[in-house]
């Protein structure tokens, strides 16, 4: 079959082209092997021969996920979530704009920063993968038999969705939660009376049935910046910890009015008491536009739907459901060990990193060790929830992950480095430079209850020198380290799209076992798909013309069509009748103001088209399908308004003439 010829490079030997290709410095000897498609033939090594895993690394402002195989960092499928994408379609086709719309209206970006793989049992089970968009606050659901958004949630009350979307270990919950403080509801207020009017909130989303997302509560909270968050597991299952900052509740010049406490907090929600004093009817129903945007996967299209309220719990209203650890200063990342007894505060800027314990936080409450009380919420004395203050780690630390063999490693932005520390001691065992300020990092399954702990990714947010230089602009550089050995080492740099802000990592068969690879036409429920090109069509509905449209190996049917005039809104309806994996079809017509629409094996998609002036119009497969890609083509005639040139279409003499 002359198909698309992929070149595919996994395992041990990839390493060694991905680090070429990266541009980073590889070993010695290897140098001489770079680049030769004799080369590349030779260290072919099919997918999942060795310990590979898939890693989903957050598009920060591209709004998309970029999936990597590791360890050859090679770039592997750029996921549609919350931009429009012209390659695909994706956000411009009348099948995915739903999936796109809010309360704000039609939003064509956003900003991802933290994909969550869903969980059984505390561990990455690799059946979704969820992300949110910071900036017009929403989760998305991927499904990762397709690799496709399924579905979108906003989030109300919200600003600035980044303390999200962090799961619980039964994939329950996905939390989200304010940056921004903002007046609850909106209001027209002056900024000053930030300290009065305005408040945060705490999201509770349900995760674990698709197409049903929805806000389950949320908790009124002081207006804080409330920045990240993760969930007890284990003995700890049934909370969930949220870093806050800017205590000081400043609204201007943060960076030094947001910077006076020496603590702020790490909140720690008891989500089982919230659920309690829902049912106990202790919440206030507030009322709230947001939408739920979820796609059909066998209409092939998506649909919204505008939810009017939200159960949201007032702290003071539900007693037990939430308490502050005081946390150095001004904390960012949150993070629970695999046993779930200890949680990992990164104060970027402290000289310590504090790590809290769960039994002792518990025994605390029970003893009523509390410093203040804010907003009826419980201050627990700093004392009687630490562990313990890891001396001197390094600068500016924000995330931890963990290895699953009583280390945890945390990034530290300031000093560039990665550090590895056994966290039951407090000592810290090996650092690495990362190149350079790393943000996130991530061990593949490294916040959850079983971490693989093979490898260990840092994402920074600065390149430099790393590769040939690209003007202005570049890309972002991610680091891959072996964790296997008492000394981290530096494997190779690869490239990033956009801000790769976090990252999800799992074992490469736990995916690659429901992948799907068709979309079955006999399941196929489009409105306006046809199944056999017999069934082809073009119909007119007044100024309407719908072009019920096939594409199959290598040709349209019709394609030619003719009684089209200026004024018409043209919608070709196109359905790929393959049913082989790998073989999409494109379409795109000359002068049209939309994307190309790339249509999958079985699946049916509509491009949108407004003729603007008489003449005769190319419309050709955009993927390269096959030896005679080139003759996938067609015209449509279009006349003037008025015109009585008769509806017309075929292909060849025999098909579809009428
Ligand atoms: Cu179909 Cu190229």
């Amino acid at each position: 079959m002359l198909g698309k010829k992929k070149l595919l490079v996994g395992g041990l030997s990839a390493l060694v082209v991905g680090a070429l290709l990266a541009g980073c410095p590889p070993k010695k000897e290897l140098k001489t092997e770079v680049g030769t498609a004799e080369v590349a033939q030779k260290v072919y090594v099919p997918p999942g021969k060795y310990d590979e895993f898939y890693a989903f690394l957050s598009g920060g402002f591209s709004g998309q996920v970029s999936v990597y195989g590791l360890p050859s960092g090679r770039l592997i499928k750029i996921i549609k979530v919350f931009s429009q994408d012209p390659e695909t379609g994706y956000g411009y086709t009348p099948e995915t704009k739903p999936m796109l719309m809010t309360s704000h209206g039609f939003i064509p970006w956003d900003d991802t920063h933290h994909p969550e793989l869903s969980q059984t049992d505390g561990v990455p089970d690799g059946r979704w993968l969820f992300i949110n968009a910071n900036n017009v606050p929403r989760i998305a659901r991927i499904d990762l038999s397709t690799f496709e958004t399924t579905e979108i949630i906003e989030i109300p009350n919200s600003a600035g969705n980044h303390a999200s979307p962090f799961i619980t270990p039964d994939s329950k919950y996905v939390t989200a939660a304010t940056r921004f403080s903002v007046p609850i509801p909106q209001k027209d207020v002056p900024i000053s009376s930030y300290a009065e009017n305005f408040k945060g909130t705490l999201s509770f989303i349900k995760a674990n049935e698709p197409g049903k997302m929805d806000v389950a509560f949320q908790i009124l909270v002081p207006g804080y910046d409330y920045d990240l968050a993760h969930c007890g597991k284990g003995p700890s299952y049934g909370w969930c910890f949220f870093t806050s900052y800017n205590t000081e509740q400043a609204y201007t010049l943060l960076e030094i009015n947001a910077s006076k406490n020496d603590k702020d907090y790490i909140a720690a929600v008891n989500w089982k008491r919230a659920e309690e004093c829902i049912a106990q009817g202790k919440y206030q129903e507030i009322p709230a536009t947001y939408y739920h945007n979820y796609y059909d996967e066998k209409k092939h299209m998506a649909f919204s739907e505008v939810k009017k309220s939200v159960k949201v719990i007032i702290p003071k209203d539900c007693p037990g459901v939430m308490y502050y650890l005081p946390t150095p200063k001004s904390p960012h990342g949150v993070d629970v060990s695999p046993d779930g007894e200890y949680i990992i505060g990164g104060g970027k800027l402290a000289t310590v990193i504090p790590i809290h314990s769960f039994s002792k936080m518990l025994k605390a409450i029970e003893q009523k060790a509390f410093e203040k009380e804010v907003d009826g919420i419980p201050v627990l004395k700093y004392d009687a929830v630490l562990h313990c203050e890891v001396p001197k780690p390094c600068l500016g630390p924000l995330h931890t992950e963990f290895d699953g063999k009583g280390f945890a490693y945390t990034s530290c932005f300031v000093s560039s480095e990665v550090v590895k520390y056994d966290y039951k001691q407090c000592k810290v065992v090996d650092r690495a430079p990362t190149y350079y300020s790393i943000g996130h990092l991530m061990i593949p399954g490294g916040d959850s209850a079983k971490p693989w702990g093979k490898y260990l990714l840092a994402m920074n947010k600065i390149t430099k020198d790393r590769y040939l230089p690209t003007g202005p602009e570049l890309f972002q550089s991610a680091q891959l380290y072996d964790i296997t050995g008492e000394k981290m080492q530096l494997l190779l740099d690869f490239a990033t799209i956009g801000e790769p802000h976090y990252a999800q990592g799992i074992p490469a068969d736990i995916i690659m076992k429901n992948v799907k690879k068709i979309y079955p036409l006999a399941e196929n429920e489009h409105p306006y798909a046809v199944k056999a090109e017999k069934d082809a069509r073009v119909e007119r509905k007044g100024n309407e013309v719908h072009v019920y449209m096939t594409m199959i190996r290598s040709h349209f049917v019709p394609d030619n069509i003719e009684g089209i005039k200026v004024g018409d809104t043209v919608y070709f309806h196109l359905t790929n009748l393959e049913q082989d994996w790998d073989i999409p079809h494109g379409f795109a017509v000359k002068g049209s103001e939309d994307a190309e629409i790339l249509v999958m094996p079985g699946e049916t998609k509509t491009l949108v088209w407004k003729p603007k002036a008489p003449g005769v119009y190319p419309f050709y497969c955009t993927d390269f399908c096959s030896a005679l890609h080139q003759e996938m083509q067609g015209y449509v005639r279009v006349s003037p308004a008025g015109s009585n040139v008769p509806l017309k279409y075929y292909t060849g003499t025999s098909t579809a003439q009428k």
